[in-house]
């Protein structure tokens, strides 16, 4: 970590590798109409090999449990060898289930790839939220998550762990991301009045770093009354920039997307300085393919982490226009309604509806002409 190099510069790659990974559940579907919507969009660019799509293999919970590994061998190479990776929903085995008790096939990735931060917007227009949580996502409880063990019959221990580094690195990517955006407000998250060493030492190193932006104001809150300021319809327009470890990230995040619409609405990226991977913040959903609703799964979420892998690799014009579409379609105009059950619309549907809206000569006045916003 300390000896970690310099961000990768995408515009001189060629092609530029998209590896995707179906994921399981609902996984295939809404991937599938991701795939589809940036094929679209990315026409021209794939026509003269300036894009490449790479499908990659082995990742599915059967072919994981079949190896007996979170991530195997075969696949982790295929993920190395992409640039930037859209991945589905992969299922995350717990006790109980009949899969073996592996390591989430997430958190194997975000380790092995070191994708140390986890930035998960949620922006609702209408009530003047624009919030983007910034989660660190190698530490925490999720480092040693699968190494805890229990000491007698009455007693189990897991482990909870925090570096100077794994914060620095994440407290500083918030910090920056605020600076570069005029956003004067970063807010750090921890229960350091209770958890003291590892929260402790987060929250220490936030203050610290924050006196290096002084134009930006920087406030600190712990995790319970932060769950309800974002309740607060009074207080929570003011919060911007959110910055906090992992296990407090993956819960806030998905309380955050509720108020979108939804965790289907949520898209997540996974950065590191050599590897990038976007996904939907929610999981497979086992029940929707169990009860025969899989092709009802609302694909915006992964839209969405499509939009965030855009604006990373630096295609920002096909970012705003993906996003247009998007906000066009699940926000604003709505002629299809997600509603994840037959009488909705399948994703196949809401996702000819992005690509047609995408498309349209129209796009941005009609945006404009919702937001009453300059871009
Ligand atoms: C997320 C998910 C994962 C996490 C699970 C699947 C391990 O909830 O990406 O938020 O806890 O990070
Ligand atoms: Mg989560």
């Amino acid at each position: 970590m300390k000896a970690a190099g310099d961000w990768i510069d995408y515009s001189s790659l060629k092609p530029l590798v998209i590896g995707y990974v179906d994921g399981d559940g609902i996984g295939p579907y809404i991937t599938g109409e991701a795939i589809r919507v940036l094929q679209s969009l990315l026409r021209d660019e794939l026509e003269r090999g300036d894009v490449e799509f790479r499908k990659i293999e082995g990742l599915s919970i059967e072919e994981r449990a079949r190896a007996m590994k979170a991530l195997p061998d075969d696949a982790l190479d295929a993920l190395k060898k992409c640039h930037v990776i859209l991945k589905g929903p992969l299922t995350t085995p717990k006790k109980g289930d009949p899969w073996p008790n592996l390591e989430s096939a997430n958190v194997a990735m975000r380790r092995e790839l070191d994708l140390f931060a986890n930035v998960r917007p949620v922006s609702i227009p209408s009530e003047g939220i624009d919030w983007v949580f910034f989660r660190e996502n190698t530490e925490g409880e999720y480092v040693l998550g699968s190494k805890g063990f229990n000491v007698t019959d009455d007693l189990a221990v897991d482990f909870k762990v925090i570096t100077t580094q794994g914060s620095e690195r994440i407290i500083r990517l918030a910090f920056d991301y605020a600076r570069r955006n005029n956003i004067n407000r970063v807010s750090v998250v921890t229960k350091a009045n209770v958890v003291k060493t590892t929260d402790g030492k987060f929250l220490e190193i936030a203050r610290a770093i924050s006196k290096e932006y002084p134009e930006i104001t920087f406030d600190d809150w712990f995790v319970d009354i932060m769950a309800a300021k974002l309740v607060d319809t009074k207080r929570r327009r003011d919060f911007r920039v959110i910055v906090l470890p992992n296990l407090y990230g993956d819960i806030l995040t998905d309380e955050a997307a509720e108020f979108q619409g939804g965790v289907g609405t949520a898209g997540s990226a996974n950065i590191g300085k050599r590897y990038a991977m976007f996904e939907a913040i929610h999981g497979s959903a086992p029940r929707m393919v169990q009860e025969g609703r899989a092709q009802y799964a609302d694909p915006s979420s992964i839209m969405r982490a499509s939009t965030m892998l855009l604006r990373h690799v630096g295609m920002i014009d096909k970012a705003r226009k993906l996003e247009m579409a998007l906000d066009i379609c699940g926000q604003f105009e709505k002629k299809l309604v997600m509603t994840g059950r037959p009488g909705g619309a399948t994703g196949r549907e809401f996702a000819d509806y992005v690509i047609e809206t995408m498309n349209s000569d129209d796009l941005e006045s009609r945006w404009l002409s919702y937001t009453g916003k300059g871009i």
